[in-house]
């Protein structure tokens, strides 16, 4: 039986929509939000106005590509968090006024499941090696960083997770403080592959279990710039490329000792990495080489995979829709969801 899926996600900047028929992708559209860079933030405000104007068209266009009319999707999926609300309220508003005017069933998609699934969407024509169960991912977004251990479709398990700032928010606080823009990540990235990873040291936190932190090694490039400020005010445009390598370095190591642990703890070996901090080219390499040295089968996400889309969110929405998961029209959004069940 084929079924198709349109999906919708507006959690935060980004808005997007795609259309996946028994998990193969047709489209996926996406529509960035250029009016935050000048803020060196997304402004929640601007955001969901920006979702209101984009979402039609966005919509429209997934349907065009896919080559599908509104009469031949089974169900609509949206993402309902975590996220911002104003921004999620745009998407789960847009998905039940389609429900209602198609009857059509409504399903509810938690966005980090969506990222964590967005290894199972398929392309037409390209074969692609896919994490078996179970296996662990690392989810590392710019408001999450967790280890989940994944036993089927929709059974998750965080076994460890970030006790203040989010990986990505500190690449983002990183760039900030030096200047370089927002969002920080792909910069820093970028500035990191011309410097000597080894030039700086910054103090990695002693948290237990697999748990982690980075609000000390962001506090540590603050202290440690302020104080070589002061002897060299050209200290930073003068070492960014080692500065933006080291700090990348040391956040890698602190994501790489737990995922090891985590590994230990719990003997599997199937390692998959998700969200917007994965395509992050020193995270890819490391887990990639890791993977290569310590016999584990690696699943590094397609680069249009990693930061936020609808593609995630329709994959996900299949696998409801075909578990017998749908929701009903009085369902609201949610911006902080605390577990996957
Ligand atoms: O998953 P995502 O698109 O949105 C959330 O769900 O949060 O992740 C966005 C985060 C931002 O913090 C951004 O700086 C980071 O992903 N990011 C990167 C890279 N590309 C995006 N961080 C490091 N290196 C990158 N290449
Ligand atoms: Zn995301």
């Amino acid at each position: 039986m084929e079924i198709t899926i349109l999906g919708i996600e507006s959690s935060c900047d980004d808005t997007s929509a795609s259309v996946v028929r028994n998990e193969v992708l047709l489209s996926n559209v996406m529509a960035n939000q250029d009016v935050h860079s000048k803020y060196g933030g997304v402004i929640p405000e601007l955001a969901s106005r920006a979702h209101q104007q984009n979402i039609l068209p966005v919509v429209d266009m997934a349907l065009k590509l896919a080559e599908t009319e509104l009469k031949d999707i089974d169900a609509i999926a949206f993402t309902r968090g975590p996220g911002l609300l104003g921004s999620l309220l745009v998407g789960t508003s847009f998905a039940k006024g389609l429900s209602i005017a198609l009857n059509k069933p409504l399903i509810d998609v938690n966005h980090l499941q969506g990222h964590i699934l967005s290894h199972f969407i398929k392309e037409p024509q390209k074969e692609k090696n896919h994490p078996s169960f179970p296996f662990l991912c690392l989810l590392v977004s710019g408001g999450h960083t967790q280890i989940v251990r994944v036993d089927d479709y929709l059974k998750f398990e965080i076994i460890g997770q970030t006790i203040d700032d989010a990986v990505g928010e500190a690449f983002d606080k990183c760039a900030k403080i030096m200047d370089l823009g927002y969002p920080g990540g792909p910069v820093v990235d970028k500035l990191a592959k011309e410097g000597n990873p080894k030039a700086f040291r910054f103090s990695k936190p002693r948290i237990a279990d697999l748990n982690y932190s980075f609000s000390g090694v962001k506090t540590s490039l603050l202290y440690f710039l302020r104080d070589s400020i002061k002897e060299d005010p050209e200290f930073v445009s003068r070492n960014i490329n080692d500065l933006c390598a080291s700090f990348q370095h040391t956040l890698i190591e602190i994501l790489m000792d737990k995922l090891l642990l985590a590994v230990k703890k719990t003997g599997i070996k199937e390692i998959a990495i998700a969200g917007g901090v994965s395509a992050n080219s020193g995270l890819r390499e490391r887990i990639l080489s890791e993977g290569r040295s310590r016999g584990w089968n690696t699943y590094v996400p397609e680069f249009k995979f990693t930061t936020d889309n609808a593609a995630m969110i329709a994959i996900t929405g299949y696998y409801k829709f075909k578990s017998g998961h749908t929701c009903d029209l009085d369902v609201t959004p949610v911006s902080r969801i605390l577990d996957y069940a």
